[in-house]
């Protein structure tokens, strides 16, 4: 069990997990500091830390600078303040006393709860931090509250970080990250951390493609399998930032919040703002193991239903664009049951004036033109196949070409003296606006009320822009909270009325992606380049935070249509059996030798997807060079484990070594469900699996092998 212990009369606490300890403590100027993040420690071990001088003692800076979990803005320090206010006379100092502490009980762990009050002004600031049974993940996130009179007016919350994480000295400190863009989404990059604050971000009002609400730190030794890591992500599908600061004195802070500069939250009397969690957690045994933690974190105590096994859907935009209507929908259907698929999407273009990109986004009834007779003659034929039905989305967006836009003008987010630019020719619906949601709520519970609809593609394909709201009851800089609370509740309402509903989140691929969105959603739309070689890399990045489980990867055509290059067919489903297979290219192109070999690949995808989806995730050999990569997935119980490993190329003719498999039982013996071949774990575990590759390239091989029992 996590554990909280508190030692009063030194003013400190110690926060533990399976195998991490957090320590806190009030120094004599009351201010909370982050004194250990690291391996697990008693409440005596903690206390002795007391006995090291105060950092910066000798110097012209303030020690405190770089060691403030509740990093408030003040005094003479000088670093990033995790938060920041202005008081309505123009104070922008803080002075935060302790005010008392709580220990919350829940049912699968523990919540400590620090209260603050500022020496003067009417705000009080709460620190929490949630503790699960399972894991040494902490979560952190802050309540303001304005405790004042309508006399005492708005305080302004200029910055409120969910954490400011204090790592410990190191040698050296080296920050991962992932960066992208449109059809480029995840990519790992691993430098080492500048002096300096290094600031990643996003100001578009949503996740966003170029870069994702985490950061890992380590002290540049760190490998898949060895060394300490320290991460941190927030849960939050809005603007963000992360700002990573190493200072020349050496200490490291990773704080994380909601927003962006300038935009501001003004807090009225009697009012408090919550911000999101940013979760944080120690590991030891290098990267692997901190991604593990993570991807257990998501699928036990993130994800609506973690247990839930993602069906293998087929999705019709590749195939189809916008050129939809019933009978080919119907055709595509019956090909993709015949392939296996268990969930049939029909993505954009079924609704109001919708074949192209520049109408019918608003107005969200099936095209009369398309589905004389609605959407039901689809769906009970997809039923029928045995399928279940899936429909695309965009509820956000409204083109202005649309009936909605006719006769709501004023509902996208706009500025009153400002042109409206428009991206992919759509608007944003300002969903911050009670009416908006309502009324969306009303639409979109009247579709899946007045069809068997079981999954939604919920996609959102641009970003905010000109983002005012003129006629706002009071602060219109709210709006950027307020969409994505609103998009959360709007979710989650959705879900509770429809309890068979699955959603995807999608924005222009993988641009809202989040420990946020996955508390109210089911599975992600990864990119929309489904490239299998430029896939490797961008899963190689997904996998760093985020589990397969929800990991959407569909088998498309050859040449791909976004990058032209050819793959063959094996090498496609291989790559995409490491997320939640789907398949996305157009089968009425497909041949029937193509089409049998699709169906193998389902079948056996179906044998392994529980260890994908559930397993631990071990991944053997990171994207080498272009050459050989492979991932490891093993059931929890260890009784089974599934190999894929993918050459993308050979180089110089060299041979494909054995991959020594991890997490074996040494004295267990495996037999290889294809071949019936027994090895040994001790052996695996060693001198590896050998491989056996085709000469071309793009080869690829997905092994199964399960625990023998026979004696
Ligand atoms: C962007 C998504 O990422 C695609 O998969 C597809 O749904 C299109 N939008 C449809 O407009």
């Amino acid at each position: 069990m996590p554990s909280i212990a508190h030692d009063p009369e030194h003013r400190l606490w110690v926060l533990s997990g399976p195998g991490s300890s957090y320590v806190l403590h009030l120094d004599d100027a009351d201010r909370l500091r982050g004194l250990h993040w690291g391996p697990r420690l008693t409440l005596e071990q903690a206390v002795s830390l007391l006995r090291y001088p105060e950092p910066g003692r000798r110097s012209f800076e303030d020690g405190a600078d770089g060691t403030l979990d509740l990093d408030t803005a003040g005094a003479m320090r000088y670093a990033h303040a995790g938060v920041q206010v202005r008081f309505p006379d123009g104070v922008r100092d803080l002075e935060p006393q302790p005010t008392g502490e709580e220990s919350l009980h829940h049912e699968d762990g523990t919540e400590l709860v620090l209260r603050f009050a500022d020496r003067h002004y009417p705000l009080t600031l709460e620190a929490h931090y949630r503790l699960r049974a399972d894991t040494d993940v902490i979560e952190r996130h802050l309540v303001l509250r304005h405790t004042g009179t309508e006399a005492d007016g708005a305080i302004t919350i200029v910055r409120a970080d969910s954490a400011t994480w204090v790592l410990p000295r190191l040698g050296e400190y080296r920050l991962s990250q992932v960066r992208g863009q449109w059809c480029a989404e995840t990519q790992l990059n691993r430098t080492p951390l500048p002096y300096g604050e290094t600031v990643l971000t996003s100001r578009r009002g949503t996740t966003g493609h170029q870069s994702n609400p985490w950061a890992m730190i380590d002290d540049g030794g760190a490998d898949e399998v060895h060394g300490a890591v320290w991460s941190c992500a927030l849960a939050w599908s809005g603007s963000w930032r992360l700002t990573a600061e190493r200072m020349p004195t050496e200490r490291v802070t990773l704080s994380a919040g909601f927003g962006h500069d300038p935009v501001t939250w003004k807090l009225l009397p009697g009012e408090e703002l919550a911000t999101p969690v940013c979760a944080g957690a120690y590991t030891e045994g290098g990267f692997g193991a901190a991604s593990r933690l993570w991807h257990r974190h998501v699928l036990n105590h993130v994800l609506p239903h973690p247990e839930e096994i993602r069906p293998v859907l087929y999705n019709s935009w590749e195939a189809t664009e916008f050129d939809i209507e019933l009978t080919g929908q119907i055709a595509l259907a019956e090909k993709a049951a015949a392939l296996g698929a268990e969930l049939f999407v029909m993505d954009d273009g079924w609704f109001g004036a919708r074949t192209h990109d520049a109408a019918g986004l608003g107005d969200w009834t099936p095209s009369p033109d398309r589905f004389p007779d609605g959407l039901t003659p689809l769906i009970d034929r997809v039923h029928d196949l045995g399928m279940r039905f899936g429909l695309w989305v965009e509820p956000e967006m409204v083109n202005p070409d649309s009936d909605l836009y006719r006769a709501h003008p004023d509902w996208v987010l706009h500025h009153p003296h400002r042109r409206r630019t428009e991206h992919r020719n759509q608007l944003v619906l300002n969903l911050a606006r009670p009416d908006v949601a309502a009324w969306l709520h009303g639409r979109l519970d009247e579709l899946l009320s007045k069809n068997a609809i079981d999954f939604l593609k919920w996609d959102m394909n641009r970003p905010f822009s000109e983002a005012g709201w003129p006629d706002a009851d009071g602060d219109p800089d709210r709006l950027w909270i307020k969409h994505v609370r609103n998009l959360y509740t709007l979710l989650d309402r959705l879900r509770a009325d429809h309890p068979h509903l699955r959603i995807e989140s999608c924005s222009s691929g993988g641009g809202r992606l989040d420990l946020g969105i996955l508390a109210h959603t089911d599975q992600v739309w990864t990119s929309d380049n489904t490239d299998a070689v430029d896939r490797v890399e961008i899963q190689h990045g997904f996998s760093q935070l985020y589990p397969a489980r929800i990991m959407g990867a569909w088998v498309t055509d050859s040449p791909n249509p976004y990058t032209g290059r050819s793959v063959p067919l094996d090498f496609r489903f291989h790559v995409a059996m490491n997320g939640v297979l789907g398949i996305g290219g157009d089968l009425s192109r497909w041949s029937p030798a193509e089409m049998d070999r699709a169906a193998e690949h389902v079948a056996a995808y179906k044998r392994v997807r529980h260890l994908v989806q559930l397993g631990e995730q071990h991944r053997l050999r990171p994207r080498d060079g272009g050459e050989l990569s492979a991932v490891q997935y093993l059931a929890p119980d260890g009784r089974e484990t599934a190999v894929i490993a993918l050459r993308t190329a050979r180089r110089f003719g060299r041979d494909d070594p054995a991959l020594p498999l991890r997490a074996l039982e040494p004295s267990a013996r495996y037999r290889d469900a294809a071949t019936g071949v027994l090895h040994h774990g001790a052996v695996l575990l060693t001198h590896g699996l050998p491989l056996e590759l085709d000469a071309d390239d793009h080869a690829s091989i997905l092994v199964h092998l399960i625990r023998d029992s026979t004696p």
